[in-house]
């Protein structure tokens, strides 16, 4: 993060500390009921046993699924966003390690696996990217399922010899998207001015894989494609997609060691 430091933030919260995590359930917008809602169906619907949520963040969605009875388990890196669980609905009922979803290994075997709200591209590399998936099969049992939900990059508003998007420009706000088409890197940027003119200036590192990449990220991890939808109302996915909601099954016979502890393995 450019800008001003916030004390009380732990930097092992990494992106999101203490100063991001008191306003992450804000209500409106990813925090609707409806938008809210409409995972959780999906998620129940898929889920036939217990799930785990990578990245599992302040219990936006893992404590109304576990309010309806799901057993809910979480990965979480930080602190800060973890301890805002218990104050919600179900939320108590949601086990959380605290850890990083590309190695942290929790007891169990699991039905689903799910990490969405665009949080596998907050892990900047393709190597960790891929540790994502094998570590979700890990906690797969056969025919178990592993969904993401993720923005796709906005490559085509990039004529050649730009690397900058506009998401939002308005008086006090202007927000960019800047793209490394090399490494597939990006960066959001946030730039807040004030009406007495202080402004802030917040840069937060991601990485894009296109859904063709994600399969073969699955394929190593041991998984076939099963789903993608265009969104959780399970829509087409198409050519003007701007996101994908995908699910990838679990098949101890794509790999060469197929069964660990009656799971798979990811090697
Ligand atoms: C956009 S929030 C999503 C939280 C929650 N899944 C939701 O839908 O509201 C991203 C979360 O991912 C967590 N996170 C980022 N990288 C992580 C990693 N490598 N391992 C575990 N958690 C991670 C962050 O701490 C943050 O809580």
């Amino acid at each position: 993060m450019i800008g001003e430091a916030n004390a009380g933030d732990d930097p092992a919260d990494g992106w999101f500390p203490e100063s991001v995590a008191a306003s992450y359930d804000a209500p409106g917008g990813v925090n609707s009921p409806d938008v809210v809602t409409t995972a959780v169906d999906v998620l129940e619907d898929l889920a036939d046993g217990p799930v785990l949520e990578f990245a599992v963040g302040t219990g936006r969605i893992a404590a109304p699924l576990a309010a309806r009875g799901v057993p809910v388990s979480g990965i979480e890196l930080s602190r800060a966003m973890a301890a805002r669980l218990v104050d919600k609905p179900g939320g108590d009922a949601v086990e959380v390690t605290i850890g990083d979803m590309t190695t942290t290994r929790v007891d169990g075997r699991f039905s689903l696996v799910y990490l969405v709200f665009n949080t596998i591209s907050n892990v900047t590399t393709q190597d960790g990217q891929v540790d994502v998936f094998r570590n979700a099969a890990a906690h797969l049992r056969p025919g178990g399922l592993f969904l993401v939900e993720v923005g796709l990059p906005d490559l085509r508003r990039l004529p050649p010899g730009q690397d900058t998007v506009p998401f939002t420009v308005t008086p006090g706000y202007v927000g960019f998207d800047q793209y490394d088409v090399v490494t597939q890197e990006f960066t959001s940027n946030h730039v807040t001015v004030s009406p007495d003119g202080t402004g802030r200036f917040r840069r937060i590192p991601f990485r894009y894989a296109w859904p063709a990449e994600m399969d073969l990220m699955a394929r190593i991890a041991g998984m076939r494609p099963k789903y993608r939808w265009a969104d959780w109302d399970r829509s087409e996915f198409t050519a003007e997609s701007t996101k994908h909601v995908s699910v990838w099954e679990a098949d101890p016979g794509m790999l060469s060691v197929p069964f660990e502890d009656g799971g798979i393995s990811g090697g």
